[in-house]
């Protein structure tokens, strides 16, 4: 494999940028990191400006949908000190993604060179402080150009850098889907693949003229089951007991979901990973033992839920005082600022 070259920038554009407002994703860092596959090898791994890319019209990302990604967020501590949080599990989650989609897994070295080089650059970037954190959000693409319908032999993989304030997705009520289904069995739902999102965005576009901001997908086969919000995991809380379902081939394995499973362990509350139907979530809202729902994922750790719809069935959550979405987010925060003890290991120190 090639030696990673770097192309620092000569003016960095950080003082035109208003950390007090950034809507999530629209503002990038100073570089990105790219790497192509080409002759069946990962070749020319290499740190540069953030600028457009060119790329033939006839690539097959554009046609077949041909592309994957990851989202992960780098920390500083008190003292600068910059963390990634189970950058592992982000890595292999990629291959499996890519391997789904007859794409080239992309060698670890690289992914963790690229990605430590990166952000010891833009190390700025990251502000410190509760909330702050630089968004980072790997992906692969296909390249090459040609339309027919087959996996294309030449690829990219980027990494491009987000600084991120505290994400508030607002008041989030959803809708319990009925028709529409996000993924199938023996389908593609487990991999964060790009055509995975653009298949929601129709039917959330739906949810949003009723006044609903997600969706929770059910099984496709039967619409009985819980399974996954938009880009979230989802658990509810049953009097005490927190219970969410289990992954499978339609639902993403999501990091925050794995560390909420643990941390539930940790502190002695109930969990349960089992089905869960949606005649049990009416049931337990009309008897008054639901006390909460919350997404869990990268981008905002915790979401809380206030309300959902199912058919012409409607409940609105019951403000709790000792909220376990609020315990997990401050618990799960302070490992990932280095404010206390990482007993599973799950902080990766970033330095040279
Ligand atoms: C479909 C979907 N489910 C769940 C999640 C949560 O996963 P994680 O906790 O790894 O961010 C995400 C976000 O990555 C997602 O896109």
């Amino acid at each position: 494999m090639s030696k990673l070259n770097i192309v620092p920038v000569n003016q960095s554009k950080i003082d035109t940028v208003n950390f007090n407002d950034l809507p999530f994703g629209t503002v990038f860092s100073d570089h990105m990191f790219s790497c192509d596959f080409k002759d069946g090898k990962w070749q020319n791994p290499t740190i540069s400006k953030y600028e457009p890319l060119t790329l033939d019209p006839s690539a097959r990302v554009f046609h077949y949908g041909q592309a994957v990604f990851e989202g992960m967020k780098a920390f500083k501590d008190e003292n600068d000190a910059i963390f990634l949080f189970r950058p592992e599990d982000n890595f292999e989650r990629i291959n499996k993604s890519a391997h789904r989609l007859a794409m080239p897994e992309f060698p670890k070295e690289f992914f963790f060179e690229g990605l430590e080089e990166l952000l010891l650059l833009e190390k700025e970037w990251i502000k410190k402080g509760a909330g702050n954190s630089l968004y980072i959000r790997p992906f692969v693409i296909a390249t090459q150009g040609a339309i027919s319908a087959s996996p294309s032999e030449e690829y990219k993989f980027m990494i491009i850098c987000s600084p991120a304030r505290s994400y508030y997705a607002g008041e989030v009520r959803v809708i319990i889907a009925e028709d529409y289904s996000r993924s199938a069995d023996g389908g593609v739902g487990f991999a964060k693949a790009a055509g995975n999102y653009a298949a929601q965005f129709y039917p959330t576009s739906l949810a949003h003229k009723e006044g609903y901001q997600q969706i929770i997908w059910t099984d496709a086969k039967s619409h009985e089951y819980l399974e996954e919000a938009g880009t979230m995991n989802v658990f509810f809380r049953i009097n005490d007991k927190l219970v969410t379902a289990p992954t499978n081939d339609r639902i993403l394995d999501g990091i925050t979901r794995k560390c909420l499973i643990q941390l539930a362990k940790d502190n002695n509350i109930d969990v349960e990973v089992r089905r869960v139907s949606v005649a049990e979530i009416k049931e337990a809202a009309k008897n008054g033992s639901l006390k909460e729902i919350f997404g869990s994922g990268t981008a905002a750790v915790i979401n809380p839920i206030l309300g959902f719809k199912h058919s012409d069935f409607k409940h609105e959550l019951p403000v709790m005082k000792d909220s376990y979405a609020t315990f997990f987010k401050k618990t799960l925060n302070d490992i990932q600022y280095n404010i206390t003890e990482d007993k599973h290991n799950w902080r990766h120190k970033v330095s040279k």
